[in-house]
């Protein structure tokens, strides 16, 4: 007998660069690999007319649980994570696109802890993070010790919530621009460390006060974002990662991202009321 695999109903949340792409994949793909667009969510709904199908729009979030979505993804701001995180995860399988929120210890326990009050995922995307998954093997082995990341852009990439890079100016190459927890770097640029967030959810015993990063202004990186990961592990094993993710001038997102983040989505049918990196 021919089984057929259910429809998987995902709402979205924001519908900035990555939520209209995510929108637009959904609509084109999704009926293909069993995916349906069940809403779309901005704050300002009129961005959206024309441009999502009219049944579609969802126009007060408070009413998202309506919509029954197996999974909602958030692509928006750290501050819808705080504020809907744990009732999207009382209802749906949750894809948290800014995972720098979670910097905020008492928010990661509660959506840790809702995840398994109600046995739906709290999937973490690894954006433009490479080798995540063993990183989280390790961590799940105890065998990880040490993971630093450095994130290097054209400073015109930056969001920073300092004037830190008021004074840049073409031409004058590399700035370490901060070196320290990812638990510091997190409220310093939130739009930017994404990835190192990403990297802290997956080594869990180290956490965003134990995962160091840096972020590096270089102007001769006109073209592309750099992420460099370094995991220690026991017994002198080490890995060095160098990734060079294309990127417009003053794009906060490189372009292999938005790829990464559908496949990230295909992923999401549910893994149990636990973290898991995707
Ligand atoms: N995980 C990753 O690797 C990764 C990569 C890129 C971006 N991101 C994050 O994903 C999110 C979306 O990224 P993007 O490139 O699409 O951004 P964007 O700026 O293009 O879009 C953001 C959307 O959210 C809306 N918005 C902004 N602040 C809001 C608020 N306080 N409340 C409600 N709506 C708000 C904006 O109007 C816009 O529609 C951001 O938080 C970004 O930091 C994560």
């Amino acid at each position: 007998m021919e089984t057929s695999s259910p429809i998987l109903r995902v709402g979205v949340v924001g519908y900035g660069h990555l939520g209209k792409y995510l929108v637009d994949r959904l609509l084109k793909d999704g009926p293909g690999l069993g995916l349906t667009l069940g809403f779309v969510w901005n704050r300002n709904s009129d961005k959206l007319k024309g441009l999502v199908p009219a049944e579609a729009i969802l126009e007060d979030l408070s009413f998202f649980a309506n919509r029954r979505c197996n999974v909602i993804v958030e692509v928006c701001h750290p501050q819808i994570v705080r504020e809907f995180g744990v009732h999207f995860l009382s209802q749906s399988h949750f894809m948290v696109g800014s995972p720098s929120a979670l910097s905020d210890f008492d928010l990661n326990q509660k959506l840790r802890q809702a995840s398994m009050q109600h046995g739906r995922t709290l999937y973490v995307p690894s954006g433009a993070l490479w080798g995540g998954q063993d990183i989280q093997r390790m961590n799940d082995s105890g065998t990880l010790k040490a993971l630093f990341i450095r994130m290097s852009k054209h400073p015109s990439c930056f969001r920073l919530k300092s004037d830190v890079l008021a004074d840049w100016e073409e031409g004058e190459g590399r700035r370490v621009l901060f070196r320290g927890s990812v638990a510091e770097l997190c409220p310093l640029a939130p739009n930017n460390v994404n990835t190192m967030a990403a990297a802290a959810m997956a080594a869990g015993t180290l956490g965003f006060t134990g995962v160091q990063g840096e972020i590096v202004s270089d102007t001769e990186l006109r073209d592309y974002h750099i992420v460099e990961v370094e995991v220690t592990g026991s017994d002198g094993f080490s890995v060095h990662t160098v990734r060079r993710n294309p990127a417009r001038l003053g794009a906060v997102t490189g372009s292999a991202t938005y790829q990464s983040f559908w496949n990230s989505l295909l992923i999401c049918k549910g893994h149990g009321g636990r973290v898991y990196l995707c």
